[in-house]
């Protein structure tokens, strides 16, 4: 096995997985290195929205990105299915985003208004429109209906093997199950990473590892204090034969998404600081409740699945992206919260782009992803998530 490596990136999810491919297809060697097994944490979890307008009703940095992301979700998905063969499920038919309170519509004009300021494109549905789109939602639940029919969705698990399995066709290499016991340095310049496999080498070495702290030695040897924690959510799905919804449909406390392989998934829970994976049926029994009350059809279908994950955040609800000051070559991309899916084609083409000192958009201001931000808080011990 070879031992050197133009990169090396810590954490199997889609993340990890988007830098490697994007590394890989730019001609580097890259090793990629997973402590568990891949595709476990957020990543697996996840319902697979790609909801930049959905997600977002306000303008600002995370905005902005989710929309060049979202932008160039298609070439992605089209390059991972021929390089990975898999199907990732990517459905272009736009999410419908709901307000069943009378006090949600004004924050649903907030929403449009911004989106519309720089652009983008939405649709106010009528009940008309709405019950021909959706003829199994109870219009009655609905006050207001605003499609965004640029959003899209794909199987988050696929999507992130996608990733894995091009790069793999492409010569990364990938190891799974691999105890990372602590940085190689020379001064403030890394130079690889100590494994319970060995001594891999690189002067490049990227953490990806979602809600995953590294341990203490590690820690210390980044003098990074973490500030990511987990906002752990639970969902469900139920397979349904016909089609009883068309679109996802996201409400405030809850949302449903109809995936291309018969599932309906229906989310998600938000407890900041929860780190077990434990389902809750007072948790399902909400999620439920407020599903059949948008669509009453779906009581008629057996629950397939529950689970629950852990979104890696920070305290500001922003990402770390970008090179530690303390270590030369370090890099962290991390905490992209609810949108680890939508953000995985920018975050791989970034982060590439710093890792290989290429230009990547230069307009775009980084400085509200800088990983330090936290730092002075971290010291005085007022960090609280
Ligand atoms: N992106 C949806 C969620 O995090 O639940």
């Amino acid at each position: 096995m070879k031992k050197t490596y133009d990169a090396i990136i810590i954490g199997g999810g889609v993340i990890g997985g988007s830098i490697l491919y994007e590394l890989t297809k730019r001609g580097l060697r890259v090793l990629l290195l997973e402590q568990g097994r891949l595709v476990r944490g957020a990543s697996s979890a996840a319902a697979g929205m790609i909801a930049a307008q959905t997600e977002f009703d306000a303008d600002g940095p995370l905005f902005r990105l989710a929309l060049q992301s979202r932008s160039i979700f298609q070439e992605k998905v089209e390059e991972l299915q021929q390089f990975s063969k898999l199907n990732v499920g990517y459905v272009k038919s736009g999410i419908i985003k709901v307000a069943t309170q009378a006090e949600e519509i004004t924050r649903l004009h907030r929403m449009n208004q911004a989106h519309q300021s720089v652009g983008e494109r939405s649709s106010w549905l009528s009940t008309v429109q709405l019950r021909s789109m959706e003829p199994n939602v109870n219009i009655n639940a609905i006050v207001s209906a605003l499609l965004h029919e640029r959003d899209a969705q794909i199987i988050a698990p696929n999507w992130s093997h996608a990733y894995l399995e091009a790069s793999r066709a492409l010569g990364a290499t990938i190891l799974e199950n691999i105890d990372i016991i602590q940085l190689s340095l020379n001064k403030n310049q890394i130079r690889g990473v100590e494994t319970s496999v060995g001594i891999f080498s690189s002067e490049n070495v990227i953490l990806a590892t979602g809600v995953n702290k590294p341990n203490d030695r590690i820690c210390k040897q980044l003098q990074f204090d973490w500030p990511v924690f987990p906002v752990k959510g639970e969902a469900f799905s139920v397979r349904s034969a016909d089609s009883i919804i068309n679109h996802s449909i996201v409400a405030s406390n809850v949302y449903l998404v109809p995936k291309s392989d018969g599932r309906i998934i229906v989310g998600a829970t938000m407890q900041p600081n929860q780190y077990d994976f434990e389902v809750d049926t007072q948790s399902i029994n909400t999620l439920l409740q407020r599903a059949v009350q948008l669509v009453p059809s779906i009581q008629a279908y057996e629950i397939e699945s529950t689970w629950a994950g852990h979104r890696p955040t920070t305290p500001d609800h922003l990402p770390l992206l970008g090179e530690l000051k303390s270590i030369n070559g370090m890099f962290i991309a991390n905490g992209f919260f609810r949108n680890g899916i939508l953000m995985s084609p920018i975050a791989g083409e970034l982060m590439a782009a710093l890792v290989s000192k290429t230009a990547w958009n230069s307009n775009f201001d980084l400085k509200p992803f800088d990983p330090h931000r936290f730092t002075n808080q971290v010291a005085k011990g007022t960090l609280i998530p």
